[in-house]
């Protein structure tokens, strides 16, 4: 049986062979695209290549690409594991053409790409002819698109035409998204049902038909068109090839086997989640199997993209991954019974899976798994405390069926999944309002829709040209063209975006905040707030449209901020260097902020970092700084910058050709796009001014640069010399400090022995004025002490004095009112009544305020001190009532 391994590399190696370059899987986060949150196909790395904004250095490429299907068009999640083909991530591999390249190997169309999609399948995999079956387009006249003749053409060179089927928009015409490249496409599907079945039922009669076992596995897409944001399809300056095959289900087929969870991609994750959930997996449709095929499935999906540097959070990509590995739990917890983090302990087998194809997970490992862990533990914390939450609802529900907020709450704050709340709603014979529960759903979705939404328009075109020249290294002013703009509209405010066709304005990129500075049309100047990257253009943020588009435009950045932000981020690589030489070489960049006030640097570390090990990090940076080192920037080969040690971060894109910035080739070199400063020397000073812990193996430092740190020093010195006139210029301010601190506590602690001796005294006096009223010893008064925590212990003091009380004392603190209130078994028992209620009824409302605790000794505090007596009388001639 061929290996998983085995069958990945062949397909690389047959498209090498027709002259593909083969290159790495794209992150599958994504970072610079509004339209997406994660890959969804082979494609998207290339999409600007296909709308022309700019070419790739091959005509030819094929890779495996990493992808996730759990949002936007292409959303899978609710098959997962339920089926036996879908997933959360999946491998796509994939061969691309570029119509826009020119050189030795020329670019291909649909004659080769089908001819090589047979010859691959059914040569070198030796899938046979009976068991294929091929779609191609049929055309769509409400959008005028013309059945595909020439695939079906090229396909009767190969199959014969009774396996040839015209299929719909639906299926036959692939897009990305809302918008972006698209085009017809042409599927291949396989049959893999036995003979008995396929006699029974002609496999035609099933292509499409969502049978388990006749299955798409692979989309070759034409791509001519790019849908635009108003709905209409703009034809493509050129024609290119785009496809995608399922790497799980061509192993599922090529394997033999009934399931993708069969193959060997699956089953060793299987299997260690029978050893580590101590039951076994039997292949079924039982829930118990669903879960074990859920787990397999989910640990891939979360582990890809923290391994990207997405970590789960609330919001956007984050809230994507936390939602899929909530899922995974809920399965593990409610039906292989396990209460303990599970998906964690199933790292390493994911790791030694992937090294060699991913090896970002194995390099990784111990991080990934802290997150997940930490991840884990908490849900299982809220999904007990949800539980808990549930057995309120079933015990204060008057009708057996828990109500649309109730299963909205336990969705939004415990995290439960309509279908927890139902399974557990069943178990104890209620209903739940599942049609509620979605009106609730869409009230939330609208509301994070109003907030999150961006509308743009499409673009308006004042110049032909594309792609926009960044020439901000170098230059802070430049003479340029608009040679586009649209209008986007966000929570109500309309903003435009401008593309130029040079710009020295730095697009927000690798923590970098974008520039903001002036746009000059003639005499009209126009602010740019900020400035973003999407794909590859620059795009500057503006409140107003130039009157003149046409016009020269001189676009000049604010250069002091900017000088700051240079000098922010040269010093963010200084501390990095420093961090992997106090720290170790386990540091990896998790996150980075650049701005003019300060930087923000977050990194894998699992504990927390010492007062000495930061003076150390300090005190190297500040030895680079006063070196003076030149900072310098160079393009090279990405290999030849790898080579030279240059730093690269796992998740982030880069292209052939990258930027590397080098500070003492034996100190800091890194892959970086960022704006830097000439000499180390400009940095002046470097200054640390926090740590702390951002989530599981993560630490954040802040610091600061420049004349900012500086002035920070200078503000803490004026702080200390502040002190130290307090303390009279005290020689050692440290041990001045101490004495005061421990003189503090002596001086407390004699308080309130003093207090003590005094409460007793109090104690015995209230005793001995207490009244009997029937059974009951009544004890009331006013007290002098100095707060109600001393209040509370005279109460303690009076606890067991005598039997059968009715202790309410009271005392003005400050001219605020403090009670305390107590009462034994035998007269709460008398007087049908307990503290807190006793508080309630007759002392809040009197002292004007509130107050609780436990049944025998509650306590309020209030602000009116003038009703004293008539509480005493009040509670008197309530155990009046009673006593007698
Ligand atoms: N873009 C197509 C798909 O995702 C082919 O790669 O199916």
């Amino acid at each position: 049986m061929m290996q998983s391994g085995e069958i990945r590399q062949k397909f690389l190696d047959f498209f090498k062979s027709k002259g593909h370059i083969i290159v790495p899987s794209a992150p599958i986060v994504i970072k610079n695209d509004p339209t997406l949150l994660f890959t969804n196909a082979g494609m998207n790395q290339f999409k600007e290549f296909f709308l022309g904004h700019s070419a790739p250095s091959a005509a030819r490429i094929a890779d495996t690409q990493k992808c996730l299907r759990v949002s936007g068009k292409h959303n899978d999640l609710e098959e997962v594991g339920v089926d036996t083909y879908h997933h959360t991530m999946f491998e796509m591999l994939g061969n691309w053409s570029f119509g826009n390249v020119v050189g030795e190997v020329q670019p291909y169309f649909k004659e080769e790409a089908i001819g090589w999609s047979w010859e691959l399948l059914t040569k070198v995999y030796g899938i046979t002819e009976q068991d294929l079956y091929v779609t191609v387009f049929g055309g769509d006249t409400p959008e005028g698109l013309p059945k595909d003749d020439e695939s079906e053409g090229y396909w009767k060179k190969w199959i014969s035409s009774d396996r040839i089927i015209s299929g719909s928009k639906k299926d036959n015409f692939w897009e990305m998204g809302e918008t972006g490249p698209c085009g017809p496409c042409t599927e291949i599907h396989v049959d893999c049902r036995t003979p008995a079945e396929k006699r029974k039922i002609p496999g035609i009669e099933l292509v499409n038909k969502d049978h388990p076992q006749v299955i798409e596995i692979w989309n070759n897409v034409f791509i001519q068109y790019n849908r635009k944001a108003n709905g209409s399809l703009e034809t493509l300056p050129a024609r290119h090839v785009d496809t995608g095959m399922g790497f799980e289900r061509l192993v599922r087929i090529l394997q033999k086997k009934q399931s993708n969870y069969d193959t060997d991609i699956f089953t060793t994750l299987i299997h260690e989640t029978e050893l580590l959930a101590n039951c076994k997996y039997s292949f079924s449709d039982s829930k118990k199997d669903v879960a074990f095929r859920v787990i397999a499935d989910h640990i891939r999906a979360v582990a890809f993209p923290i391994a990207d540097g997405q970590l789960p959070s609330n919001t956007g990509a984050g809230y994507v991954i936390r939602r899929i590995l909530r899922r995974a739990v809920r399965y593990y917890y409610s039906y292989l019974d396990l209460k303990e983090p599970l998906l964690y302990k199933l790292l390493p087998t994911l790791a030694k899976q992937f090294d060699g194809v991913f090896p970002e997970i194995a390099g990784q490992q111990e991080f990934i798994s802290k997150v997940i862990q930490e991840e884990e533990t908490g849900f299982l914390r809220t999904l007990e405390k949800g539980l808990r939450r549930v057995n309120e609802f079933f015990t204060s529900a008057s009708a057996k069926k828990i109500n649309g907020e109730e299963a909205f709450e336990l969705y939004d704050t415990y995290g439960f999944p309509l279908d927890l709340t139902m399974l557990i709603a069943t178990e104890n014979n209620f209903e739940v309002d599942a049609e509620a529960f979605q009106q609730e759903m869409q009230k939330q979705k609208n509301r994070s829709r109003a907030a999150s939404v961006v509308d743009s328009n499409d673009w308006v075109t004042i110049d032909h040209r594309t792609g926009s020249e960044f020439t901000g290294y170098t230059e802070h002013q430049a003479e340029a063209h608009l040679l586009k703009y649209r209008r986007t509209k966000s929570q109500g405010r309309s903003l435009y975006q401008l593309v130029l066709d040079k710009t020295p304005f730095y697009a927000e990129s690798g923590g970098q905040v974008g520039d903001t500075g002036a746009l000059t049309f003639g005499d009209e100047m126009i602010e740019v707030i900020n400035t973003k990257r999407e794909n590859n253009e620059i795009v500057h943020f503006t409140e107003k449209l130039p009157g003149k588009p046409e016009a020269v435009v001189t676009a000049k950045i604010d250069e002091g901020k900017r000088k700051s932000i240079a000098r922010h981020h040269s010093a963010t690589h200084l501390l990095h260097a420093a961090l992997r030489q106090i720290l170790g070489s386990h540091v990896q960049q998790k996150g980075s902020l650049v701005n003019n006030d300060y930087l923000r640097f977050d990194f894998s570390h699992f504990a927390k970092v010492s007062n000495e090990e930061l003076k150390k990090m300090e005190l190297i940076v500040n030895q680079m700084i006063r070196a003076n080192i030149p900072v310098i920037s160079e393009e090279m080969d990405k290999e030849a910058a790898l080579k030279k040690g240059a730093m690269a971060l796992f998740g982030e894109k880069y292209a052939d050709k990258v930027r590397v910035v080098t500070m003492d080739p034996a100190f800091s070199i890194e892959l970086c796009g960022g704006t830097h400063v000439n000499r180390t020397g400009d940095l002046g000073f470097f200054k640390i001014t926090g740590e702390t812990a951002v989530g599981a193996g993560t630490r954040r430092i802040e610091a600061i640069s420049g004349e900012l740190a500086v002035r920070r020093v200078q503000e803490e010195s004026g702080l200390l010399r502040e002190v130290r006139e307090k303390f009279k210029n005290s020689r050692d301010l440290q041990k001045a400090i101490d004495a005061t601190l421990a003189e503090n506590a002596e001086l407390r602690k004699q308080l309130e022995s003093a207090e003590a001796a005094q409460l007793q005294v109090l104690k015995e006096k209230l005793v001995a004025g207490k009244q009997m009223i029937g059974e009951v010893s009544l004890i009331t008064g006013e007290v002098k002490v100095s707060s109600a925590d001393s209040l509370k212990k005279l109460g303690f003091l009076l606890k067991n004095e005598v039997e059968n009380y009715v202790v309410a004392v009271l005392a003005n603190v400050s001219g605020k009112a403090a009670a305390v209130v107590m009462l034994d078994e035998p007269s709460m028992k008398l007087l049908n009544t307990d503290a807190p209620k006793l508080i309630k009824e007759t002392i809040a409302p009197r002292i004007k305020g509130g107050g609780g605790g436990q049944k025998n000794l509650a306590t309020a505090g209030g602000n009116d001190v003038s009703r004293f007596r008539e509480i005493f009388d009040e509670v008197a001639s309530r155990v009046q009532q009673t006593a007698k």
